[in-house]
């Protein structure tokens, strides 16, 4: 039995010439929970070509999504960013990770900290109303270069908010901290400064991070993950796994190739 699903691609958006976005058809017998990547690529020659991604869209869509970058010469990537609508790619069958809030342990607020596509994964989990129960509060950071990689900005502040199941939930309890780096924006800086400094949590009106009550979510570039996780380490917290529930859970942000 083959290890992957065929699906047809429903929709393209670029968002600039580095950073895109597709849906695709989803097998009735895909499971995943919110927060989980799956193998996805192209048959090339004949043969899979496949790279993690993270799922953008919630377990309950009819749908998949995913957020990519172009790479002119990566081996996926130079060839995924020219799909077209009904074009084939395939899914594999057995979406896993560590971005998932059962394995943090409770808590009063949840940070989920992206820089790049390493937002793709909390896009799930901001639709997942598990997450508005199991915390009062979350807080959506994106860390980007430029502002027009700011995906789903649009989305979270202006369409969640009005969502028919999840609007309530989202006004009240979701805060979004979108941030640049190389150019000017109303929030500047990358997170990890912007922690160290406090003005992150001046900015939120929320004290400074805090392992008696806040949890967190890392998913961004290596180096990224390291910056973070030392500084919460600093801090007492306590890295989670599949296995044992933490007060942090971290992923790299996938497909840079
Ligand atoms: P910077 O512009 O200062 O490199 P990338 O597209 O390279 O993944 O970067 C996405 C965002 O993550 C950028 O704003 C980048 O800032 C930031 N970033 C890169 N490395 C780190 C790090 N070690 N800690 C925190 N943020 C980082």
């Amino acid at each position: 039995m083959s290890a992957f699903h065929e699906e047809k691609v429903l929709s393209v958006h670029h968002w600039t010439d580095r950073l895109f976005t597709f849906t695709t058809t989803r097998d009735a017998g895909l499971r995943f929970s919110n927060g989980h990547f799956t193998m996805i690529g192209l048959r090339v020659n004949g043969k899979p070509l496949l790279r993690a991604y993270s799922i953008v869209s919630p377990n309950y869509e009819e749908h998949l999504e995913f957020l990519s970058i172009k790479v002119p010469d990566g081996p996926l990537t130079s060839r995924l960013q020219h799909i077209q609508v009904g074009d084939t790619v395939i899914v594999g069958k057995k979406p896993t990770g560590t971005l998932l809030i059962d394995y943090l342990l409770p808590g009063k607020r949840l940070y989920l900290v992206g820089t790049g596509t390493g937002l793709a994964p909390f896009m799930s989990i901001i639709r997942d109303p598990a997450t508005y129960e199991k915390f009062e509060q979350v807080v959506l950071i994106h860390g980007v270069r430029q502002k027009d990689e700011l995906a789903y900005h649009d989305l979270v502040t202006d369409h969640l908010p009005k969502h028919e199941f999840l609007g309530e939930m989202i006004s009240q309890q979701l805060l979004y901290y979108p941030t640049v780096t190389r150019e000017s924006y109303k929030n500047m800086g990358r997170v990890t400064d912007l922690m160290v400094s406090g003005k992150l949590f001046q900015d939120l009106g929320v004290p400074n991070i805090d392992p008696a009550e806040d949890r967190v979510m890392i998913c961004g570039s290596p180096a990224m993950l390291r910056d973070l996780k030392h500084l919460l380490e600093e801090r007492k917290f306590k890295e989670g796994n599949t296995t044992t529930p933490g007060d942090f859970v971290i992923e790299r942000a996938f497909a840079e190739q």
